[in-house]
């Protein structure tokens, strides 16, 4: 494959013609947002709106995680057009999903810490009105825990589960504010045909889907 040259804030980047964008500029140390992304997924959702950036001769911004590079493309992720998508799409995913750092194991290595960081935002936006979903906690599984009210429905563990191993014990159910990740008819995950692997705890960018024995401060060491 050609070698192409492309700017990213303004820093000169080479990389491989077709490469994926997100990963060049996360490779070459800059950050964008991101949550649904994997990438050995070839085939990106962009489920979660959040890794907006601005491309030169393009009048909207796109999402990194879509767009491959080119020769001489100029990318901005600072654009205020990319930086507001992208905080009304945090605020917006935020207003229905727990919020509880304090006793969460994956405080101090979550993405969505992170990505408030990044965006200047509070993790919890007085703005808009709060929307508690209160889903039970599926505790039945000897090593892993999933905390549905946690997860922001970035698809990731459901693509490893069927995708990098072909067990496909995960998927989504019901539409709207209803919509979750979860089992077939919902059983308990200690009942499916779950391997064990971890596979879909590595891959999670919340706490929804933690270690058992993880506890908060292990989580903060390991990250
Ligand atoms: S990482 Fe691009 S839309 Fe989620």
């Amino acid at each position: 494959m050609r070698t192409v040259y492309l700017t990213i804030d303004g820093k000169q980047i080479t990389a491989r013609e077709g490469d994926n964008l997100l990963w060049v500029a996360l490779d070459n140390g800059i950050y964008i947002p991101n949550l649904c992304a994997l990438r050995d997924n070839p085939e990106p959702t962009a489920a979660c709106r959040l890794c907006f950036v601005e491309v030169s001769g393009n009048n909207q911004p796109v999402t990194a995680c879509t767009e491959t590079v080119i020769e001489g493309m100029e990318v901005n992720t600072r654009g205020t057009e990319a930086l507001r998508l992208a905080r009304h799409g945090f605020e917006l995913l935020m207003a229905s999903n727990t919020v509880d750092c304090a006793h969460c194991p994956k405080s101090g290595s979550c993405e969505l810490q992170k990505i408030a960081r990044h965006l200047g935002v509070k993790i919890r936006s007085k703005r808009l009105r709060e929307l508690k979903r209160d889903l039970p906690v599926d505790d039945s599984h000897p090593l892993i825990r999933y905390d549905p009210n946690k997860c922001v429905l970035c698809g990731r563990c459901v693509w490893v589960c069927r995708e990098r191993l072909g067990i496909g014990v995960l998927g989504f159910a019901y539409r709207g504010f209803e919509r979750m990740m979860t089992t077939f008819e919902g059983e308990p995950l200690a009942k499916t045909r779950c391997d064990r692997c971890g596979d879909c705890v590595e891959v999670c960018p919340t706490g929804a889907l933690v270690p058992k024995e993880e506890t908060g401060a292990e989580a903060k060491n390991r990250s």
